[in-house]
């Protein structure tokens, strides 16, 4: 069976530029051995700012907030990740931030987490090595390959193809290396 991968759209800004590349994300996945993809908006997330009695690791993720558990439950049953992050000073979007904060450790079992980052001049890279550091912490196991997007608002034309061309290369090797991932722990 394949293995269910959630790419997350991590912003929720109105005008946001994410949306944009989410879709270019999902449009241009090449058919793989071992993953199937299914995208999350965190706009259909729309989780407070974690507020529970509890830490994570002390409740287990048992959270009082319904939409809290319901986010954990749906990380639960994916097997690995693909995050679509913008730069937001230097860093990952607060929004980004906070869902991430409800993936309790316990339950995330060195899954693979990887990276489509956006941004200014730098691509969003700062943004993706903040991730690389709190995946860690929740037991997901950061894979190599990135995509990075500079300039953002002249990255892409009009019917959502990107300029750049080798970028589309650079997300295959991303999903690549996601696909032999699960060969390698098979
Ligand atoms: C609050 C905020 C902070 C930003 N900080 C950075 C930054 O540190 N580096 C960068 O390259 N771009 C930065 N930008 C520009 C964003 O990369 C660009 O606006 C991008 O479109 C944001 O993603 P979004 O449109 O999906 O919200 C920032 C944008 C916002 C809204």
């Amino acid at each position: 069976m394949k293995k269910k991968i959630l790419v997350v759209l991590g912003t929720t800004r109105q005008n946001r530029a994410g949306e944009g590349v989410a879709n270019w994300v999902m449009k241009n996945l090449p058919k793989t051995k071992n993953t199937e993809y299914e995208l999350v908006d965190l706009r259909d997330w729309p989780l407070p700012f974690f507020d529970e009695a509890m830490p994570p690791l002390a409740s287990q993720g048992n959270y009082e907030n319904e939409l809290g558990k319901k986010w954990l439950e749906k990380a639960k049953s994916a097997d690995g990740f693909l995050l679509v992050t913008a730069e937001y000073n230097h860093s990952v979007p607060a929004v980004l931030k906070n869902a991430l904060d409800y993936w309790y450790s316990g339950w995330m079992q060195h899954k693979p987490v990887a990276f489509v980052s956006y941004g200014a001049t730098s691509g969003g890279i700062r943004a993706v090595e903040h991730l690389r550091q709190i995946g860690l912490e929740l037991r997901l196991l950061p894979i190599h390959n990135e995509v990075n997007i500079p300039f953002i608002w002249e990255a892409f034309n009009e019917d959502g193809t990107i300029k750049r061309e080798s970028q589309v290369g650079q997300l295959h090797s991303v999903i690549a290396e996601l696909d032999a991932w699960f060969d390698l722990v098979k």
